[in-house]
């Protein structure tokens, strides 16, 4: 979900709005703003779908307008899509209003124990937070900010980004969070709240980021923020370097077609930051050192980012000699596996905010392990929280599917097996030149992100009316192979599954019918021709093989032939075609490829 607040702006509804588009990506089945004009007057509007469903029922509203107010776009948790689950939630009496990004674990036994005599309007857990702010102040008498500081309380270990306001007192922003991000924006006579800072660019570069636990009280000219004691903190504000337009997608039709083109440039991004000219690696020595003296990494990240650490730790075991493990975040959190004597983490994520992969974060500090976050996102909760970060310098990325986020990963993570590999002495890092290769690498992308008319074709002719699909590969190429049946499950909807090659005579062979597409990844000589032998088991079946093949292990009949890099890196540009196929079966289908149904950018609840 995202959230917004501005407090002392006549523009507040435009401000609100306009954020909240820029969040959208976060969550979209349901919005809401509240406004507040200081005058006696305010408004609350909320509407099922996109922020232009919303902004259209703000027109046909009369009149809205204010200088204070809260705003929110939702990715369902508790309670279905509609305008009474939308945010903001009201209290009986109409007084409080309250946006929430999170999950209450415990709002049904908080509605038993002190509101089982209140009528709920929506199926949300918010609902029980606002009713219970307002219990607390019309029936115990405590003022809005007790009334809030109690009721947080009572919230054990839910998660939560908490934006409130009071009728009675219309200039005041209640801020409270905990395992959900949420920033302060400083303006010029006015002041901003935003779950990320991209919703609030256009008003202020300027945040204060919050803590677990923290209180804050927003004013037109005032920040107060208190800890959970109830004691006044200070905190100097940071600057964003993002501009705005950045985060535009000019002419393109979606953001996910601009950011695949971004993936040459992003690459040379990587390499301009991180190597010096004659390719050595410029990493933190600290944090080599680091890495250094731990006996075994364990990367761990969810979605798109755990698949390029499948690619990292092939690049960290071969280029560094280190053993790496590869984990699910949401799996890793509650069951922690054996550890090793020494280990480091390496949490990937392109938002820094990932619910289930902080978690893990957690567990790690506590036990006082090293940490590495590898994030496109800086000051995000996971690059504060861990020992090191390295960024990606990827620049915004807006589709849902992450495309640039996960080349730039891997490449970060080549960058960094190399300095680590050099460090020790290795000779296969040694003679790895990671800047001619990134730099082959980034031509090789254009090449491919030339071709569009290609993998359009492509697309209507094996995926458009398919039901499923399997991707195989074998090593690298099926790491890769669970990154591209990903990007076309999450975005045409198509049932597909990343295999490996070898494992499909096993059991899911039985899924292939006449013209089912099957599409082999073949990037790695020693394995090139068992894939190939695969692929034709499955031919034999019916199926409607393609293929996606490096020139080095290239045949005449192969349908997609990748410029050669080195077999450690193929993984940047395989994932490519996958990439295009994905986007452009999602296109001809008439989907909304940047925001597909079901999903958000960023999870920021477990
Ligand atoms: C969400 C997104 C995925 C993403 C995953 C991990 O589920 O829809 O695209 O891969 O989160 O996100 P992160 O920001 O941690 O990389």
């Amino acid at each position: 979900c995202g959230i917004v607040g501005v407090t002392g702006n006549d523009s507040a509804v435009s401000i609100l709005l306009n954020g909240l588009q820029r969040l959208e990506y976060r969550g979209y089945d349901s919005a809401g703003i509240y406004v507040n004009d200081q005058n006696g007057e305010d408004y609350l509007v909320k509407e099922k779908g996109r922020i232009d469903d919303l902004r259209k029922e703000v027109s046909a509203t009369a009149n809205v307008h204010g200088t204070t107010g809260i705003g929110h776009t939702r990715w369902a948790t508790h309670g279905e899509p509609s305008v009474a689950n939308a945010h903001p939630q009201v209290s009986a009496d109409g007084r409080f209003y309250l946006v929430h990004n999170g999950v209450i674990e415990n709002f049904q036994d908080l509605k038993n124990d002190y509101l089982s005599d209140v009528e709920f309007t929506s199926q949300t857990d918010t609902e029980v937070i606002v009713q219970l702010v307002d219990r607390f102040v019309t029936k115990e008498g405590l003022d809005t900010l007790a009334a809030f500081r109690k009721t947080l309380s009572l919230l054990g270990h839910s998660s939560y980004g908490f934006l409130l306001m009071d009728k009675e007192d219309p200039d005041t922003l209640y801020v409270a969070k905990n395992k959900s991000p949420l920033l302060i924006g400083v303006g010029d006579g006015f002041n901003v709240v935003c779950s990320d800072s991209l919703a609030m660019l256009d008003q202020t570069k300027d945040f204060l980021e919050l803590h677990d636990g923290e209180i804050v009280v927003v004013k037109p000219d005032e920040i107060k923020i208190t800890n959970q004691a109830g004691e006044a903190v200070q905190r100097d504000t940071f600057h964003v370097d993002i501009d705005a337009a950045q985060a535009d997608k000019g002419t393109y039709p979606f953001y996910m077609l601009k950011e695949i083109d971004e993936q040459p440039n992003v690459m040379r991004k990587l390499s301009q930051v991180y190597l010096n000219d004659d390719g050595t690696p410029v990493i933190n020595a600290d944090l080599l050192d680091a890495i250094k003296s731990a006996d075994r990494l364990y990367i761990v990240a969810a979605g798109t980012s755990y698949h390029a650490g499948l690619v990292g730790a092939k690049l960290f075991e071969s280029l560094a000699g280190v053993p790496t493990e590869v984990h699910v975040s949401s799996e890793f959190a509650y069951n922690q596996p054996l550890l090793s004597k020494k280990p480091f983490f390496i949490f990937l994520t392109q938002s820094g905010e990932t619910a289930d992969s902080r978690e893990v974060l957690l567990n790690v500090n506590e036990q006082k392990f090293p940490s590495l976050t590898i994030t496109n996102v800086p000051n995000s909760t996971l690059s504060r929280e861990a020992t090191y970060t390295l960024l990606l310098h990827a620049g915004p990325e807006i589709a849902v599917a992450s495309t640039k986020a996960y080349t730039a990963q891997i490449a970060l993570q080549a960058i960094l097996a190399k300095a680590l590999g050099e460090a020790d002495d290795q000779a296969a890092a040694k003679d790895f030149d990671v800047k001619q290769q990134l730099a082959l690498v980034a031509n090789g992308m254009q090449a491919l992100v030339d071709e569009k008319a290609t993998f359009d074709k492509l697309a209507k002719s094996a995926l458009l009316h398919t039901p499923n699909a399997f991707y195989i590969g074998r090593g690298l190429d099926y790491a890769v192979s669970l990154e591209t049946a990903l990007k076309l499950k999450e975005i045409s909807y198509v049932q597909a599954e990343g295999f490996a090659s070898g494992e499909l005579k096993h059991g899911t062979i039985a899924l292939i019918e006449k013209d089912t597409p099957v599409i082999g990844i073949i990037t790695q000589q020693k394995t090139a021709g068992l894939t190939r032998s695969n692929l034709q088991e499955v031919a034999a079946r019916g199926a409607k093989t393609i293929t996606i093949v490096t020139d080095a292990l290239a045949k005449p009949d192969d349908t997609i032939v990748l410029p050669t890099v080195d077999e450690r890196m193929t993984a940047l540009l395989s994932v490519v075609p996958g990439q295009l196929l994905a986007y452009y079966t999602s296109l001809n289908k008439g989907l909304d490829v940047d925001k597909p149904r079901n999903l958000a950018k960023s999870v920021t609840v477990e």
